[in-house]
């Protein structure tokens, strides 16, 4: 669908997200067929620069986040022409004045704010933004996380930013959703009937959802030391990988029929009990090792870090949904940073087979898996148990694999291109409705409250692992192992 005239309105437009990822997905959708030539980017920032000066910084800090050969210079100059900058003090309406100046008078023109900055100024944004009079019907707001550190900070911003936009106008991101493999699932579960059928618990023993980090912390510290994993990535990503997984058959691609499906995922969640806490979670903190073959400091060590920090760098969780599909089916969900490896990947196994027809003991027969590759490549791998060439009947795992880059030839588009894209189509479908955030937030919120109970630090893994050992026990009580694990060693 062709994209019709657009002011994009970029709060934070000097900051880390926009330099690394806003940026350059805006340049790669402008090199696009689609796009209109009326299409604009307002960047707003604090700092006190002109439009020559913001140009020369995203030379500097947007421009060296293309990759090289998505990068032209006729089109990267192409580019600059459509971005203004404008300064102001986004939480004082008094300074509002030139940015209603700098955005076209026009009730039909596509109007985005997009607000990339921390979520303590999102209510008085968008008071400023509808005291200015910005706050136009057409208008829609983009909400970057995090939303929230709890559940009554999530309410309390949907509240805030509900008083000036309907829950149509806002479009609460999670990155996560805008990955290729992600929409793949979907075209798998969805597209396909072999699957259906088969998807559920008479048939799965268990899914496996990792993403998993080789880089640290960064210069995040700020951030993450009142964010840590759980916050960070457990609470938004992989929940959102977990609803897509398992939630039913929408009746169509509408957002509120999807969203509505992912809803009852996230409120089917077994909530944790006070044992179950202990049982099923695990708090991991990186300390000093080697990632791939450079020592790295540990976490507590990092740049800017508090040397007594009990922030969380990993954490994994046994989830259980409570349904007629997915009673009994455990669902298993880590992140970490500083890991072994830089992967995203969700694992569905199947059940084992009844029983052997072939000399070989059914304990040699390895169960049917489904692997849904994110990161670093994308695409599809099947475990299926097939013949060894030769005499004899021995059977192996063999791996049917599919790699979306080879079989489409087609260059990827980046999540935040495609989000960006709906943004400014005005399709929700892969963003967050106000009650499936603060759903995923009741979820994991006792899990926070239990940690602050604590009176003990976090597990220590070392850097270049795969998190504390307790993450292997706690797949191990169900007699599992995680994929990388149950890897024949190459
Ligand atoms: C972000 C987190 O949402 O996702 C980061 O704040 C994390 O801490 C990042 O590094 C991971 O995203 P991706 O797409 O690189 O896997």
């Amino acid at each position: 669908m062709a994209l019709t005239d657009f002011d994009f309105v970029l709060f934070g437009g000097g900051g880390d997200l926009a330099m690394r990822k806003l940026i350059p997905a805006l340049y790669a959708l402008s090199r696009g067929k689609g796009f209109p030539e009326g299409g604009r980017i307002i960047a707003v920032g604090r700092h006190d620069w002109s439009r020559e000066h913001y140009l020369e910084e995203l030379d500097k800090q947007a421009k060296p986040n293309i990759e090289e050969d998505r990068l032209d210079e006729g089109a990267w100059k192409a580019f600059r022409e459509r971005v203004n900058y404008v300064s102001l003090n986004a939480s004082d309406a008094g300074t509002y004045q030139p940015l209603k100046e700098a955005l076209r008078d026009d009730d039909k023109l596509t109007r985005v704010y997009y607000l990339a900055v921390p979520p303590n100024l999102f209510a008085g944004i968008c008071q400023n933004i509808a005291e200015a009079g910005l706050a136009t019907p057409n208008a829609r707001v983009v909400l970057e996380k995090p939303l929230g550190r709890d559940l009554e900070g999530a309410r309390q911003i949907n509240a805030d930013v509900g008083k000036v936009f309907s829950e149509s106008q806002i479009f609460r991101i999670d990155h996560y959703l805008g990955k290729e493999a992600v929409q793949n699932l979907l075209a798998l579960r969805f597209g396909n009937i072999l699957f259906e059928p088969l998807w559920r618990r008479e048939w799965i023993s268990d899914v496996q959802i990792t993403i998993a980090e080789e880089l640290g912390v960064g210069n995040r510290m700020g951030y993450y030391e009142s964010s840590g994993a759980l916050r960070d990535m457990l609470q938004n990503h992989l929940l959102q990988l977990l609803c897509i997984v398992a939630m039913e058959p929408p009746v169509d691609g509408t957002p509120d029929a999807v969203r509505d499906e992912k809803l009852k995922v996230l409120r089917a969640l077994k909530r944790f009990t006070p044992n179950s806490l202990v049982q099923n979670v695990v708090r991991g903190q990186y300390k000093s090792g080697h990632v791939d073959g450079v020592a790295v400091p540990g976490y507590r060590k990092e740049p800017d870090a508090n040397p007594q920090s009990r922030t969380e760098t990993f954490v994994a969780v046994k989830a259980e949904i409570d349904t007629w599909r997915w009673s009994g089916v455990p669902f298993y969900l880590r992140t970490g940073k500083r890991m072994a490896d830089q992967l995203a990947e969700i694992v569905v196994r199947f059940k084992s087979i009844p029983h052997s027809i072939f000399n070989q003991p059914i304990s040699s027969f390895q169960p049917n898996s489904l692997v849904i590759r994110l990161q670093p490549d994308e695409g599809l791998n099947l475990n299926l148990m097939a013949k060894t060439p030769g005499d004899g009947m021995r059977l192996k795992l063999v791996d049917l694999e599919l790699d979306f880059r080879e079989t489409f030839k087609k260059p990827r588009m980046e999540a935040y291109e495609r989000l960006l894209m709906d943004v400014l189509r005005g399709q929700l479908t892969l963003f967050m409705r106000s009650d499936e955030l603060e759903a995923a937030w009741e979820w994991v919120e006792p899990i926070l409250h239990f940690w602050d109970q604590e009176d003990n630090d976090p597990l220590f893994y070392t850097a270049g692992s795969w998190g504390p050992g307790a993450a292997s026990a706690l797949i191990g009580r169900d007699g599992l192992q995680w994929r990388e694990e149950a890897l024949p060693e190459e």
